[in-house]
């Protein structure tokens, strides 16, 4: 037999596995999905149709169109309050996903190690491998608020450390980093002379009354800081798959001559709908974040009045991480077995990361109705496990 790469051997997702087992069943409550369950604006749907009928059918700059990368500039000035070069300080990617593997490779030697937190975006963790890196997880911590501990993560700092990567609000624990947080992290960075990647793909979607804070605007960070950002979450876009990277013209110079090799360019008429997107849609975004932060409360009170489970409130994204330790089952098999029992998917801790066993994932973007009913079968659930232990 011939041989194949480490790559090709990387295990599939557990979240992938209750996913897959769950759109073969039927009536399933869908906890599982990390994207909105809006449609996109219909303002930006007709931008790309109207693109595609004017025959933007051809291939687009490798950075991609000027004036998206203009508009992209303008975002980050307004919200993150830094300021970038359109023409050799952002690059246009496909999707957020994307983004972070451009910036990896560009970044990244066979062996360099990559910090990440632990629990964190499952992706990662093969994102880093995609890119012959070695991921070092460091645990962020419930009773900690899920906050990024800089001691910690100076701890795991090597030799072989480049890059620190960094996610607020977070995925999955809806976790926010404060701003004294990024800060000394920051000086963390600087100090060892380390790269960070600051993935902010739910800037908009937190719910704190603090401003929210970018760790490329602390002194010594612009010049280490790549920031990923998409349109996937925030404007309920996931599939077009758009998004950047922003960060020195050193290495996002990088980035379109390796963006070049793998899709060349993000289609023309979905930059377009990007363009309208970010141009247009202050609305939409504050309509469906409104919807999200009801949700959130819906779902943080549900959890929480069933007896056995328990959940911090999530200061941003939209997810509840559940802290299930008192059932003692492994964060799959609670997962599974809710699937199978009750007709819930959701997404075990432990594919975070191993500090995200004893936890599992709820994402809340769904109607309330079905927000309720989710409930319910989970305390039904719960019910059942409790009347085996009394067996
Ligand atoms: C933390 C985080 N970063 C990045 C992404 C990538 O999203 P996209 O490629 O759709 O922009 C996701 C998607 O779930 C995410 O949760």
């Amino acid at each position: 037999m011939k041989r194949l790469s480490a790559i090709a051997h990387m295990p599939p997702s557990p979240i992938r596995r209750i996913y897959e087992k769950a759109i073969l069943m039927e009536d399933v409550i869908f906890f599982s999905l990390g994207e909105p369950d809006f449609d996109t604006p219909s303002q930006v749907v007709e931008a790309a149709v109207t693109s595609l009928r004017r025959g933007d059918t051809h291939y687009t700059p490798n950075a991609g169109l000027p004036e998206l990368r203009a508009a992209i500039a303008d975002n980050l000035r307004a919200w993150d309050g830094i300021c970038y070069d359109p023409a050799g300080e952002i690059a246009v990617t496909s999707g957020g996903m994307e983004g972070l593997v451009l910036a990896l490779l560009a970044l990244v030697d066979p062996g360099d190690e990559v910090i990440l937190p632990d629990p964190s975006y499952t992706n990662y963790r093969d994102q880093v491998r995609i890119c012959r890196g070695v991921p070092v997880y460091v645990p962020v911590r419930e009773a900690d608020d899920f906050q990024f501990d800089p001691s910690a993560l100076e701890r795991a700092i090597t030799e072989k450390t480049r890059v620190i990567l960094l996610n607020t609000p977070a995925n999955p624990t809806g976790g926010v980093a404060s701003r004294e947080r990024l800060e000394a992290i920051a000086r963390v960075a600087v100090k060892h002379d380390l790269w960070v990647l600051f993935d902010e793909v739910y800037k908009y979607l937190f719910y704190s009354d603090a401003p929210f804070f970018n760790i490329a605007a602390s002194p010594g960070m612009r010049e280490r800081t790549l920031v990923i950002d998409s349109c996937s979450k925030t404007y309920a876009m996931t599939g077009w798959r758009v998004g950047w990277v922003a960060g020195p013209a050193s290495v996002v110079g990088c980035i379109p001559k390796i963006q070049e090799n793998l899709c060349s360019c993000v289609p023309a008429f979905v930059q377009q709908g990007a363009l309208c997107a970010l141009r247009t849609a202050k609305a939409d975004v504050a309509r469906m974040n409104a919807a999200y932060r009801a949700r959130r409360d819906v779902i943080v009170q549900g959890i929480n009045a069933i007896p056995g489970l328990s959940a911090r409130t999530p200061e941003g994204a939209f997810y509840l991480f559940v802290n299930i330790r008192e059932t003692g089952l492994s964060s799959e098999d609670f997962a599974m077995r809710l699937l199978e029992e009750e007709r819930v998917a959701l997404s075990p801790g432990s594919a975070f990361g191993p500090s995200g066993e004893g936890y599992v994932r709820i994402a809340y973007p769904s109607d309330e109705s079905i927000l309720r009913e989710g409930i319910r079968r989970i305390a039904a659930f719960m019910e059942k496990l409790r009347s085996e232990d009394r067996q």
